[in-house]
């Protein structure tokens, strides 16, 4: 028999499974977000670094002696986690500001070296030499050593790493 009450449109048991499958996706979605969230969130975040960089206090470098400071970065991208050296010339002379130069040859990102019996840098990977003042003397490099951004904060020097 059939009810007095029963709509024309839609009867009890669609409007039932309507409103459990609703709630069901409502409640997926509120448990299910924040996981997703958490599972993508490490690869939306920020990469490489932009860092001052604390070299100590300039007492650790002679006058007139380009001296090596080596030093590491951890990085994190996404999941992954990795380690970067890195190596910085400091450079003083009396009466001035201190200028530090990057490590890295300018030519294919060998490693230079200081060379105090000549007074210059030296890139082993295709002999390039560098001056004292991080300029190209002779070999394939394109341009001078790179340079850091400096800061000084009492007798304490910082850089400026910026990797994108
Ligand atoms: S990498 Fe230094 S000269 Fe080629």
């Amino acid at each position: 028999m059939p009810s007095k009450y029963r709509s024309p449109v839609m009867d009890r048991r669609s409007f039932v499974k309507i409103v459990t499958a609703s709630l069901g996706s409502m409640m997926a979605a509120i448990v299910g977000l924040p996981v997703i969230q958490y599972f993508i969130s490490p690869a939306l975040g920020k990469t490489g670094s932009d860092d001052w960089i604390s070299l100590g206090s300039l007492d650790n470098f002679p006058f007139d002696l380009p001296t090596l400071f080596n030093f590491n970065i951890t990085q994190v991208n996404g999941w992954e986690r990795s380690s970067m050296s890195y190596g910085a010339f400091v450079l003083r002379k009396e009466g001035q500001d201190p200028i530090v130069f990057s490590d890295v040859c300018t030519h294919l990102s060998c490693r230079v070296n200081w060379d105090e019996e000549n007074k210059e840098f030296h890139c082993p990977c295709h002999n390039a030499f560098f001056d004292a003042n991080g300029e190209v003397v002779s070999g394939p490099p394109p341009r001078p050593l790179d340079q850091y951004e400096i800061r000084l904060d009492g007798d304490q020097l910082f850089i400026h790493l910026t990797e994108g």
